[in-house]
């Protein structure tokens, strides 16, 4: 069966297609032709999710998943949230959204946030949610060269090393995402 993974990030293709059962083939938005901006307009993770494979089922017809991710931070009442991306311009710049969160937290001694992913599936006309939640503390400067987004700013619960400075098999592990694949696989495993 092929389903489609609203995304064109080949990485994560390819690490969900080594997860899922092998009777089920993973395809992308480019390979099904869509090569248009997928509307993200949701004022929740979960929102934006369910947009996404709302659009793939309603243009196109096949059953599909999608995730959406967002750092949640207490002392700034959960943003950047859903606008994560965005924080700090509509270029999407990492380093402008990492350093715009350690501007707004200057002085805060909360430093609580989690980083939370949400999958939705298409399926046989049914819809399906998974959440992977991270919890973990903003630091106070950035450290260290994996990873990506706000990766270098964020202390998974127990560690002393930020997600930027832990080996992917590490971050996969205890991350947002792969909490949330995780959950997925299993449904699809079922
Ligand atoms: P998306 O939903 O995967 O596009 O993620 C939204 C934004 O959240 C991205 O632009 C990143 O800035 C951030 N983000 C998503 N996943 C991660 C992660 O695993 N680590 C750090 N930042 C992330």
């Amino acid at each position: 069966m092929k389903l489609v993974f609203a995304t064109n990030n080949l990485n994560k293709l390819r690490e969900v297609q080594a997860l899922v059962p092998p009777q089920i083939e993973l395809v992308s938005l480019t390979d099904i032709g869509c090569t248009e901006d997928i509307p993200e307009t949701s004022a929740t993770i979960e929102g934006n999710a369910k947009q996404k494979t709302q659009y793939i089922k309603e243009h196109y017809g096949l059953d599909c998943f999608a995730d959406d991710t967002g750092l949640e931070v207490n002392a700034l009442n959960g943003a950047p949230g859903v606008y994560s991306a965005r924080y700090a311009g509509d270029d999407k710049n990492a380093d402008a959204n990492m350093h715009k969160l350690l501007e707004g937290l200057k002085g805060t001694e909360n430093r609580k946030a989690q980083f939370k992913t949400v999958i939705s599936l298409e399926l046989n006309g049914k819809q399906e949610l998974f959440t992977g939640i991270c919890e973990g503390t903003i630091t106070h400067e950035k450290r260290g060269e994996g990873g990506f987004g706000y990766d270098p700013i964020f202390l998974p619960k127990g560690y002393s090393e930020t997600f930027a400075e832990l080996p992917l098999l590490e971050k996969n592990k205890i991350g947002h995402r792969g909490k949330a694949v995780q959950q997925l696989i299993q449904f699809l495993n079922r």
